[in-house]
């Protein structure tokens, strides 16, 4: 824009001195010698997701999931990071455009959608709510308790949780699930058919696992449907900004902070957040809860997202694992962005000592 010439400036400044703003235009410097207004602060938000970005997108550690064979194929290098906070601002960096399969991140909205259905007493009462210590497709971690004392995270206790949602017909089951999902992430998820088909063909442990449930009483009624649609649940597609969006609803209450949708009481919220904390991260939950205090999924895909409950949902997408079958990466880049911005709930400072006339108040009474 040019600048205006001199003699318009003080044409103006009669007219503004005419309508009684005097004491402001007086004040002004000259126009030609007005400093450059300072540049607007950057948000604190912003600036986390940044510099994490900046921090972390040279390192290369871990390798893509290949028991899955269409997850080999994802582009390593995919890295996106995506904040929504309580109020339903988003911030963004990286890659926030390639989806991935949502993965194992999906057990948190399928357990969401059964407690919603049945209480929460229904899945403390079937698989349990307790950490395994095994890997998350562990068939020891079955027969150890015969399908109980385990959780709704790993898979016989998220394929047992996927056999709970009522219906009907399995499309009717399907249905609930996925607009479960959509509802989260405030847009309409759809089914990545190529993963779905590639572990269809592939999940032979977990048609054996959803067996074992059946035969010890977890699983009532068709347990290879219920391993089925687990599969499929599985596959639906995500960026990373869907996921910061599906954690940020759970962050608010179960209410998505953008769309202003309920999409789940807010008094069983803590529920689900407690699972994931005990059992989010699998056998590495600890370490993750450790360095963050945040409730936390991940999904072999290649994304983790997490809660920083009354603050704001942040999701990571890169694809290469640890051996525990978590994102390098995402956890490095989650812990970065919520320490940054002060996210661990459990961190807080010591209340203000009360001044001494109110204690010795007290004591006279
Ligand atoms: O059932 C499986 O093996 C996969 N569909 C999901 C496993 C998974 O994402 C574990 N997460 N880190």
């Amino acid at each position: 824009m040019s600048k205006p010439a001199r003699s318009t400036i003080s044409a103006w400044r009669s007219t503004v001195a005419a309508a009684g703003v005097i004491l402001v235009v007086a004040a002004a410097p000259a126009f030609a010698k007005a400093k450059p207004a300072a540049a607007p602060a950057a948000s604190p938000y912003q600036a986390a997701l940044d510099g994490a970005y900046a921090k972390f997108k040279d390192l290369h550690e871990g390798k893509n999931a290949d028991y899955i064979p269409a997850l080999a194929k994802v582009d390593p290098n995919i890295f996106g990071i995506a904040l929504v906070t309580v109020d339903g601002k988003a911030y963004t960096t990286g890659d926030i455009t390639s989806e991935v399969s949502i993965q194992s991140i999906s057990k948190v909205f399928t357990m969401a959608r059964v407690v919603e259905e049945q209480g929460p007493d229904a899945i403390q009462n079937n698989m349990g709510v307790d950490a395994t210590g095994q890997v998350f497709n562990s068939i020891v971690a079955v027969e150890q308790y015969k399908g109980s004392e385990m959780n709704p995270m790993v898979n016989p206790g998220a394929i047992t949780a996927t056999s709970m949602i009522g219906g009907a017909t399995r499309d009717e089951v399907w249905n609930k699930i996925v607009s479960t999902y959509s509802d989260f992430a405030g847009r309409p998820l759809s089914v990545n058919q190529e993963v779905f088909k590639s572990e269809a063909e592939t999940n032979q442990r977990n048609q054996a696992i959803a067996m074992l449930m059946y035969a010890y009483g977890h699983i009532k009624a068709n347990p290879l449907q219920a391993c089925d649609v687990y599969t499929e649940q599985c596959a639906v597609s995500v960026n990373a900004k869907d996921l910061a969006e599906m954690a940020a609803t759970l962050a608010n209450g179960g209410t998505n902070p953008v769309t202003g949708k309920p999409c789940m009481t807010a008094a069983n919220v803590p529920k689900v957040l407690a699972v994931m904390a005990t059992a989010g991260l699998y056998d590495d939950s600890g370490k993750w809860l450790y360095a963050t205090g945040l409730p936390a999924k991940s999904g072999v895909g290649g994304g983790i997202l997490a809660v920083s409950p009354g603050k704001f949902g942040v999701a990571v997408i890169s694809p290469p694992l640890d051996a525990a079958g978590n994102s390098v990466k995402a956890q490095k880049a989650i812990a970065e962005v919520s320490n940054m911005l002060g996210g661990n709930p459990y961190a807080m400072k010591p209340a203000a000592p009360k001044p001494p006339e109110a204690n010795s108040k007290k004591k006279k009474k």
